[in-house]
């Protein structure tokens, strides 16, 4: 059985020439939320950073923003930062902290969630694992917003705020890739809804 999925893992894994093909790359990237304590190659980063840097963006405005987070006290600060679903965020070897101006582009969600995503599928190609952890609209119980927390720990500016944080790292969960046969193909529509 075990072997069976390292087969099936290996086969569509890579292609002949050792490159991750895209619909592969799509079907295995899933949220890790665990982490080695192994340290993130700085050419690795690089690529993954430059991808957030290539990402499409509204107006060709490329007015994102990008901290990237190393220390282990910041890091465990920043999982505080909500009141759930960050917390694991303290085991990451990096965080890739994502910011936009609203005042500055109307579309800094949108800028913000593609650079992303493009992350977190050069991440994959890599090897490396990433989770989107929420951080616009979220905050802690007693109303202070995460980006009140955030700004404070890495010394943002006010106009930014923080659309999510990634977390990042040689993964420690295995995750199984996505079923083909549970994909929601009744969600999509041919010409009229
Ligand atoms: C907009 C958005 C917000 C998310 N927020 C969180 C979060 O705050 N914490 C978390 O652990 N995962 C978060 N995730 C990851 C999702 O839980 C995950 O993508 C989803 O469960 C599907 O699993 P998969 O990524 O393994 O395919 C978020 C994902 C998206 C796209």
């Amino acid at each position: 059985m075990v072997f069976t999925f390292f087969l099936y893992f290996c086969t569509i894994k890579q292609n002949n020439i050792g490159m991750t093909e895209f619909k592969d790359l799509v079907q295995l990237r899933r949220s890790h939320r665990k982490f080695t304590e192994q340290e993130i190659d700085a050419d690795d980063l690089k690529l993954i950073l430059r991808a957030a840097l290539m990402a499409p963006t509204s107006k060709s405005q490329r007015a994102w923003q990008f901290v990237v987070v190393e220390d282990k006290m910041d890091l465990e600060k920043l999982a505080d930062a909500k009141n759930m679903g960050s917390q694991f965020l303290k085991g990451a070897p990096i965080a890739i902290v994502v910011l936009g101006d609203p005042m500055q582009n109307d579309c800094w969600v949108e800028d913000g969630s593609i650079a992303a995503i493009s992350m977190q599928y050069q991440a994959e190609e890599l090897g490396l694992g990433t989770c989107w952890i929420q951080m616009r609209g979220r905050g802690l119980d007693d109303g202070t917003t995460a980006d009140t927390v955030i700004r404070g720990i890495l010394d943002i500016p006010e106009n930014m705020c923080c659309l999510c944080i990634l977390a990042l790292g040689h993964w420690a969960d295995e995750r199984k890739p996505q079923a083909e046969d549970r994909l929601k193909w009744e969600n999509v529509h041919l010409n009229k809804y």
